[in-house]
């Protein structure tokens, strides 16, 4: 979703690089159009947006002083189109205060009801109203500007990142978040504010955090943080572990096949990052007091990442004996349903900053329950906000569409059962070692499905993807996949289930693919195999080498029984990738989806 960028220095660092560079970096989450505010020392300022890409605001800026600050922000439409006026930065009426936002004013009508009725906005934004309203108590109520900013923050509603430039002071940039992720980067001579480290991890390394409710005066020597109440807050800064490297496709076309490429790497990363030197795992052992002092996990989560909540399950009943409950954090946040004497709380997010689990972990900390965050992103909110945390150690995900999260997910689920159990109950580092080399397996086989895909999927609407117990959950995340980025409609049903209904929707020709690898089902599923043949269905196959028939079509190396979402998920990964290959569409940036979803 939206993304901000912000630079304070000297006059001759280029801002408007620094800022477009930025932006780019922040492409990854999704936005709709784009726009940077730059000023010189003397308050020389221009502002440059447009709706599209961000190739298209490269090519209007043009920028004849030398640039000292500057603002930049990736919008993802949420209040009024994608359009040229809704791209952000936005100026109040006089031009003196710009401001960008990523997040959501709930209240923006009834303020501008109130304080601006005879303002007349030129957006259909609530970003416009808040500048707008510090621009009133500023030249109304003769408030400084840190004051009126102050003021306009305390009457919001909703959540937001905010980075506001006063132009009659040039030196000072102002920002405040709440809800929506914003960060300070600390430089030589310069400083900086990002929504992601990743946006200016190649000026500086050294970051701070800033908490809900603070307001961040930003001149190019220093940095101060304060609460509303005027109370100034002291803060270590951290080193952002950003490898550069990744942050790049290298010779690969698309971020996401680069990430699936990755998979068996980062599943090896996790058995090196949570085993001791003696090849011992190695968990925070009051965390793992706290689970097993409960009497039923809560996982929360959203998209993908409830996809792994699923599997983690399955791990957590059949590994540690352990009920546990699964639900779509969204729902969650607002109708929890009736819970156990002592929960405790799992929140699985790839960004750590998805509003709906957010917002879920609200509710859960409201009724002080101990919570964990499994994430890939340290320091992130949902991190900072839970008791305890995991990282995925899967290294920056970019592509839209989440593969390596996903199967680090599941690996660290793996990981924490196993440990929550007595003994450990089956020897993971070996098992997951043959899952990563199951994986290198498939990857070597990407021509097969390529051509699968090709004889296929190329002109179908639809499709489906059917399977029993965990084949059934990776179902379900392999058909979010090949929605999300072919746009072909793919349904995810359990196999058992098709006769109740689904099947009504197979005709000549529509492609249905089945998982199979759980033993237990596998000739039931052979058997809906065959009811949708006999109506037309054009069937793949994906079966384990053990259970493995002279029919099917793509077979995967016998791995433990349930870690088998790791590799057969891969392959719909690869299946995703290459219909949406075929179909010459952006894999890395599907249409209307972004990454990082901060708003609920
Ligand atoms: O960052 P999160 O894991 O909390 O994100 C949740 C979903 O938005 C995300 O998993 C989404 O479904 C994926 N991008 C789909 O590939």
């Amino acid at each position: 979703m939206c993304g901000i960028v912000g630079f304070i220095g000297q006059a001759n660092c280029n801002v408007q690089e620094v800022l477009i560079k930025g932006l780019e970096k922040l492409e990854y989450r999704g936005y709709d159009s784009a726009g940077i505010f730059i000023s010189d020392q003397k308050g020389n300022a221009q502002l440059f947006k447009t709706q599209g890409p961000i190739a298209k605001l490269k090519e209007i800026v043009n920028f004849d002083s030398e640039a000292s600050v500057g603002i930049g922000h990736t919008r993802w439409a949420t209040h009024g189109a994608a359009s040229t006026e809704n791209a952000h930065p936005h100026q109040s009426n006089t031009r003196r205060f710009t401001l960008i936002h990523n997040g959501v004013i709930e209240n923006y009508q009834e303020l501008k009801v109130k304080y601006l009725p005879d303002i007349r906005l030129k957006s259909q934004t609530d970003t416009e109203v808040i500048v707008a309203l510090i621009e009133k108590f500023v030249l109304e109520d003769n408030m400084q500007t840190k004051d009126a900013f102050k003021k306009t923050l305390s009457l919001i509603h909703g959540s937001y990142a905010f980075a506001l430039m006063d132009i009659e002071n040039p030196q000072v940039l102002y920002a405040a978040k709440s809800k929506s992720p914003l960060l300070i980067g600390i430089g030589d001579d310069f400083n900086v504010i990002a929504s992601d480290a990743m946006a200016t991890i190649e000026a500086t390394n050294e970051y701070l955090e800033i908490e809900d409710g603070e307001i961040i005066t930003l001149t190019r020597e220093s940095v101060m943080l304060e609460r509303l109440d005027g109370s100034i807050v002291k803060r270590d800064s951290y080193q952002a572990e950003i490898d550069h490297n990744d942050l790049d496709k290298g010779t690969y076309p698309y971020y996401m096949i680069k990430e699936i490429d990755e998979q068996p790497a980062v599943i090896r990363r996790n058995i090196q990052a949570y085993q001791n030197e003696a090849g011992e795992w190695d968990l925070d052992l009051p965390m793992l007091e706290a689970i097993r002092k409960s009497d039923r996990l809560y996982i929360l989560a959203c998209g993908t990442s409830y996809h792994a909540g699923l599997i983690g399950k399955v791990l957590f009943e059949e590994l540690a004996g352990i009920a546990t409950e699964v639900h779509l954090a969204s729902e969650f946040a607002y109708h929890p349903p009736l819970l156990s004497e002592k929960p405790f709380f799992i929140f699985i997010s790839q960004s750590g900053e998805t509003a709906d689990s957010r917002q879920a972990l609200v509710k859960v900390k409201q009724l002080a329950y101990p919570t964990l965050t499994i994430t890939n992103v340290k320091g992130s909110t949902l991190s900072r906000e839970s008791d305890y945390t995991l990282l995925l150690n899967a290294g920056p995900e970019i592509a839209v569409a989440s593969t390596k999260a996903y199967t680090a997910q599941i690996t660290i689920l793996a990981i924490l059962a196993n440990r929550i159990a007595d003994n450990d109950k089956i020897d993971l580092g070996h098992e997951l070692s043959i899952s990563a080399h199951a994986i290198e397996s498939v990857l070597s086989q990407k021509e097969k499905l390529q051509t699968w895909v090709q004889s296929s999927l190329k002109k179908s609407r639809n499709a489906f993807y059917i399977g029993r117990y965990v084949d059934y959950y990776v179902a379900l995340e392999a058909a979010l996949k090949l929605k999300e980025i072919s746009y072909i409609q793919t349904e995810a049903f359990a196999s058992g289930e098709l006769k109740h209904g689904t099947i009504a929707l197979i005709e000549e020709g529509t492609p249905v693919i089945a998982i199979m690898t759980d033993e237990s089902t596998a000739a039931n599923t052979r058997g809906n195999i065959e009811e949708v043949k006999a109506r037309g269905a054009l069937n793949m196959v994906i079966s384990m080498k053990k259970l493995f028939k002279e029919q099917d079509d793509f077979v995967i190396e016998d791995v433990h029984a349930l870690l088998t979402p790791l590799v057969t998920a891969v392959v719909g990964q690869l299946i995703a990738y290459f219909a949406t290959l075929d179909r010459e569409l952006d894999v890395d940036k599907p249409r209307n989806l972004a990454k990082s979803v901060t708003v609920e």
